[in-house]
């Protein structure tokens, strides 16, 4: 984003973009939010968009596109087999990553699916990783893979001045490769952009420190660049060597030292869709014919080729400061407001959105009672914003039906990028800090139906006890008529 200075000396992240397509918001009276979310369980993943006033639950599939992406839906080319849409995606990737080979996928988790398919070979066969996603973590076990988390150990401290908290400890990397063997890893996985821990980013030194011990040990290095915008942009902010790199050049730097890269075209390319790159032939043939089997013909992948011409345009538009810094700036202006109330929130500021620790937001509560489910339900409640839970209710049960306690318990208030304006975000740090004067009155929540497989989709919780109702008539005495 432009270095544009105030006179005032204040730093507020200005758009450099204009808004010229919108869409009206609704926020309902507090009465009826209370209904809304007794309708949807409890759960944000199940309130109707027209409930929702900002809808923080994701930046997937909902950043704002550009006119230039538009635009080039027009001259999409419907044909099933060898579209010319196809050509000019590819091209796009090829000039971004500097990598031969595209396969199309309807989003990143068809990817995940594939890839865990022909690279976990047997069960047990582990999966060294930074961190897990939700949709990778499930493929792989379906496969009988195990995922094996080794961070540096400040990705799980809430607060930190760790500038790269989505780093991956190399030397726990040595010693799971000398433990187990080549043959009892699978792959090995960089997630970029670190989804689940705040956003948060490795740097270009730490994934070419982690691509080395993977060649020289023969093992295949796979990268999930579904954030990389963010991650792309803090490594040309905070790391010394990319200073003086283009962000062409960081991403040309961090695809040549995987070996597989992955994404989700409902966030990189601010598009929707998704696909896997590599240079290599022979990861290419691996993998060819899954996808004409699960997702569609070679050359468009499940995707809509409207869709496909827009996601060229957005891999373009990757490399252009500008775009890319827009999300991470907001955010870290979100950030700052709420670390001056003293509202606990993940710092350093990351990618994606704005992290609210709930567990020490809540600290009254206990994990089982699911605080970070539980803010969600009461923000929403007292201000129409939606978010995503990011905590114990987006774990999966163990085989045994024991409940894994999620190391970190946040709420997740995404800002798709380009999409809300700077009053909309002091709206959003206004009701959180209300929030936060009154947290002692927020009480926990219980399942009323709990599904075996990704159960924070569409399980259904009610609260325990009556605190909705008291937090309601606390809003009204201190809102009055107030939306
Ligand atoms: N990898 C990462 C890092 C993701 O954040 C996501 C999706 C995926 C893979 C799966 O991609 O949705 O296209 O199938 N994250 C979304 C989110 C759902 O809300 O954070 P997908």
């Amino acid at each position: 984003m432009a270095n544009i200075k105030f006179f005032s000396g204040k730093t507020t992240p200005i758009e450099m973009h204009r808004v010229r397509i919108i869409q009206k918001l609704n926020l309902l009276p507090i009465e009826d939010r209370v209904e809304a979310i007794k309708r949807a369980g409890n759960n944000t993943f199940l309130l109707k968009n027209d409930d929702v006033f900002l809808d923080m639950l994701t930046d997937s599939g909902t950043n704002a596109m550009s006119n230039d992406q538009l635009a080039s839906m027009a001259q999409a080319d419907d044909s099933y087999a060898g579209s010319a849409t196809f050509y000019r995606l590819e091209k796009a990737l090829q000039h971004v990553f500097g990598m031969e080979y595209f396969l199309p996928a309807h989003q990143g988790r068809a990817c995940e699916h594939i890839l865990s398919k022909f690279y976990i070979k047997k069960p047990g066969q582990v999966i060294p990783m930074n961190y897990h996603f939700t949709t990778a973590k499930v493929h792989m076990t379906l496969f009988g893979g195990e995922v094996l988390e080794i961070p540096v150990k400040e990705a799980l401290e809430v607060t930190s001045t760790c500038p790269f908290k989505g780093n991956l400890d190399v030397e726990a990397l040595k010693k799971v490769i000398a433990e187990r063997g080549k043959d009892g890893i699978a792959y090995v996985r960089m997630e970029a952009g670190t989804n689940l821990i705040g956003g948060q980013p490795f740097s270009l030194q730490n994934l070419r420190e982690v691509s080395a011990v993977c060649r020289a040990n023969g093992i295949t290095l796979v990268q999930d660049v579904s954030l990389l915008s963010d991650n792309l942009y803090f490594c040309k902010q905070r790391e010394k060597q990319c200073k003086n790199m283009s962000i062409h050049e960081i991403a040309l730097a961090f695809a040549e030292a995987s070996d597989i890269m992955y994404f989700s075209g409902r966030k990189l390319g601010s598009a929707r869709g998704g696909g896997i790159i590599t240079n290599s032939k022979e990861h290419y043939m691996n993998l060819r014919d899954f996808i004409p089997l699960y997702e569609g013909f070679l050359t468009y992948g499940g995707m809509s080729v409207r869709e496909m011409e827009a996601l060229a345009v957005g891999m373009y538009e990757t490399l252009d400061e500008d775009v890319i810094s827009q999300g991470p700036q907001f955010i870290e202006f979100m950030v700052d407001e709420l670390v001056k109330l003293g509202v606990p929130v993940v710092t350093p500021a990351g990618g994606l959105g704005c992290h609210v620790d709930a567990r020490g937001f809540l600290s009254h509560l206990k994990d089982n009672e699911y605080p970070a489910g539980s803010l969600a339900s009461a923000l929403y409640l007292i201000s129409g914003i939606r978010v995503m839970e990011r905590g114990t209710l987006s774990e999966q049960r163990n085989p045994d039906g024991t409940e894994p306690i999620a190391h970190m318990e946040l709420i997740r208030l995404a800002l798709p990028r380009r999409v809300f304006t700077m009053s909309q975000i002091v709206y959003a740090v206004d009701r959180l800090n209300w929030l936060y004067q009154n947290r002692h009155m927020v009480g926990g929540l219980q399942w009323i139906e709990e599904p075996p497989i990704l159960r924070f989709f569409f399980g259904t919780l009610e609260p325990i006890g009556d605190w909705q109702q008291k937090l309601v008539a606390k809003f009204k005495a201190d809102f009055g008529d107030s939306l």
